[in-house]
């Protein structure tokens, strides 16, 4: 294997700063092969690297080792000077702190070359290659990354082997001590087999556990670098990778896909500058309005604890008697029992971002934004009828669709659409915008597409890539940035404390499927099953020993956007409290605009799906109070 272009070999810079000679106090890099210094002739820095990059250390002769990896310790030490005593301070400590108030801002971290890369380096015998160890590390790449082909396998023309890469001779017997004997613990490749076998089940998401993907781009069809510098709106034209995962909400792995439920979707972006989730739902507003209440909304749609039923379904008392006791739910309820809920495929179903969140351009200045998916093939449900009888003939009907529409060739396609505007507009309108009960209804905001989103790839494997794939709406890019709405505050908080668990620990980002194309260089080291090899000894920051890097990003990187709304806060409002602002409190107008909206034929689905539900609901009294909840919308509904 031939090694990597080194900086060390082809640069012309005098290295004799770094020189310093055999006698100058310098730390022991130890072992056998360390030689006193003063019995080899002195030579310069770059001629001691160039001797010690070369295959001198791989020699049979161990005396020839020996005395080359003194040298090359020798150039490593005096590499190591050089390059922590070009970083002689923490430059960048004042611009940490808010002085003459002026607000910081971080500057790019303070870095340094290395003369020789073996400074940086962890052993100054990552040059002997094998085929295992490859080549080292590229300066500043990290291979872990990139493609996913590197993670695919095929297995034609191949033998079967062991997880240890051991051929198995038989997969049909165990070993056993005679024809009529016990099975032998000895038998590692029957252990192996059901051992991988008895922890193939990962824990299902506790919520969205049923779900569908496939690979795709978001392509950039309008400018709007005026508004946001975010990487996929780059350029017209510019061309994204997405991994989009749709789903339904309560039910488990393997319930029906034509269930009344709201939808979600979700689309990671891999964008050139990490990855940016949007991770939205098929309907415009949500549940609740604050993180407080999502567990008991969720405990009260799944199956009822004592007896685990039903599956898959709102019709039941739990339900209801936390709907009919939370106003604030009353607008998503209209939704939930429109046709919106029983979606007749998933290329036919539209998403949003659901909270509004701020779209930041290259000057900083931020702009409020929802985010609309609009299916180009339109929005079309099931008719109730039809989506019961599917769920018994056909419960993968929508996973089937999707799968046979994109192997098929007729790609599902929809548009990004946004609606933007501003702080001062939002706060005039009579609802707040923070409030994740309320659209923006597109009268006061018109939508404008932006991009497109193209569905052309199924995954290779449904458990690596579907199943492992982790959606997190912390997870945005310089240009995307949140709101307060306290619902998205929560959220940026609930899914990476359950992927932890899910996916079994901190390093889950490893995953093929969720690793960015972005590189990833850090100091978060170990933890269970990390993949990456990380080169070098330093894993902290500031540094100097490994030249500052990796350094912070100053004015490139991830900027929050200073807050504005929180003007809005009354001078004489507690800064610290537990509550909602005044406008949150209506929880009915815009339920009415939604059924308002509705054909006579849409509203008779609505009447059809709320008897079916409360006909299900075994308490009288929690069916009352459901009707009286309905009467704040329509009387004619609730009679
Ligand atoms: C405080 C409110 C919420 C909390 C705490 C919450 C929490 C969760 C959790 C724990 C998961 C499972 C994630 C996993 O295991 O990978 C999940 C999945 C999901 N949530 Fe939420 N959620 C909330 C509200 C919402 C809202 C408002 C939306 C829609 C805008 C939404 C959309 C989704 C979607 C689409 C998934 C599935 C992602 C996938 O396909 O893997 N959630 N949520």
């Amino acid at each position: 294997m031939t090694d990597r272009k080194d900086p060390a070999k082809s640069s012309s810079k005098d290295p004799a700063p770094a020189e310093k000679g055999a006698g100058s106090a310098k730390q022991s890099m130890g072992g056998p092969s360390a030689k006193p210094r003063a019995a080899r002739p002195k030579r310069s820095l770059l001629e001691r690297a160039a001797t010690a990059l070369g295959s001198g250390t791989s020699s049979d002769d161990a005396g020839v080792r020996n005395l080359a990896a003194a040298d090359r310790l020798d150039a490593k030490v005096d590499a190591t000077e050089a390059l922590v005593a070009a970083i002689p301070e923490n430059v960048n400590k004042p611009a940490e702190y808010a002085l003459r108030g002026k607000v910081p801002q971080p500057p790019q971290g303070a870095t340094a070359k290395p003369e020789n890369l073996d400074a940086t380096a962890s052993t100054i015998t990552e040059s002997n290659e094998s085929e295992k160890n490859g080549a080292k590390a590229a300066p500043g790449e990290n291979l872990n990354q990139g493609p996913l082909q590197k993670h695919r396998a095929d297995s034609l023309g191949r033998a079967l082997t062991t997880n240890q890469g051991v051929p198995v001779g038989d997969n049909q017997n165990s070993l056993r001590a005679g024809l009529r004997g016990p099975t032998l613990l000895e038998d590692f490749i029957l252990r192996e087999k059901i051992t991988h076998f008895d922890h193939e089940r990962i824990p299902e998401r506790v919520v969205h556990a049923r779900g569908s993907g496939a690979h795709g781009y978001f392509e950039c069809t309008e400018d709007i670098t005026a508004l946001t510098k975010a990487a996929p709106f780059a350029k017209v034209g510019k061309r994204t990778p997405v991994f989009v995962r749709f789903s339904t909400v309560a039910g488990e792995r393997g319930s029906a896909d034509t269930v009344r439920d709201t939808r979600g979707f979700a689309v990671k972006f891999y964008t050139d500058e990490g990855n940016w989730d949007l991770v939205g739902n098929n309907m415009p507003i949500f549940f609740i309005q604050d993180p407080m209440k999502f567990p008991d909304v969720v405990h009260a749609v799944k199956p009822e604890p004592h007896h685990q039923m039903p599956q898959a379904s709102s019709a039941h008392d739990t339900f209801w008697d936390f709907i009919s006791l939370m106003p604030e739910s009353t607008h998503h309820i209209m939704w939930q029992m429109s046709d919106r809920a029983i979606p007749r495929s998933f290329r036919t179903m539209q998403g949003f971002g659901v909270h509004t969140f701020r779209l930041v351009n290259e000057a900083g200045q931020a702009t409020l934004v929802k985010f609309h998916w609009t299916p180009v093939l339109g929005t079309h449900s099931l008719d109730w009828d039809e989506a019961v009888k599917i769920a018994g003939a056909d419960p993968d009907f929508h996973r089937r669709d999707l799968w046979e529409a994109i192997e098929g060739g007729a790609f599902p396609e929809y548009l990004l659409q946004i609606q933007t505007f501003t702080e001062e507009e939002a706060e005039k309108w009579s609802f707040d915008v923070l409030d994740p009960t309320k659209i923006v209804p597109e009268e006061l905001v018109p939508l404008r597409t932006v991009g497109r989103l193209v569905l052309n790839r199924n995954p290779d494997n449904f458990f690596a890539e579907t199943e492992q794939v982790a959606f997190c709406t912390q997870h945005v890019v310089p240009g995307i940035d949140f709101t307060n709405d306290p619902l998205l505050q929560g959220r940026n908080f609930s899914y990476l404390d359950t992927q932890l668990s899910r996916l079994g620990g901190p390093n889950f980002h490893e995953i093929p499927i969720n690793t960015p194309v972005a590189q990833i260089h850090n100091n978060q080291r170990d933890g269970f099953h990390r993949q990456t090899i990380n080169r070098g000894r330093v894993n902290y920051e500031p540094n100097s020993l490994a030249g500052g890097c990796p350094f912070q990003a100053g004015a490139r990187g991830f900027a929050s956007v200073a807050e504005r709304l929180l003007a809005q806060q009354a001078s004489t409002e507690p800064t610290k409290l537990r509550g909602k602002p005044e406008k949150f409190a209506d929880h009915y107008t815009q339920a009415r605009l939604f059924w308002a909206s509705q054909t006579p034929i849409e509203r008779e689905h609505i009447a059809r799906a709320f008897r079916f539900e409360l006909t299900r609901v075994q308490t009288q009294a929690i069916r009352e109070r459901v009707v009286r909840m309905i009467r704040n919308v329509d009387e004619a509904l609730a009679a």
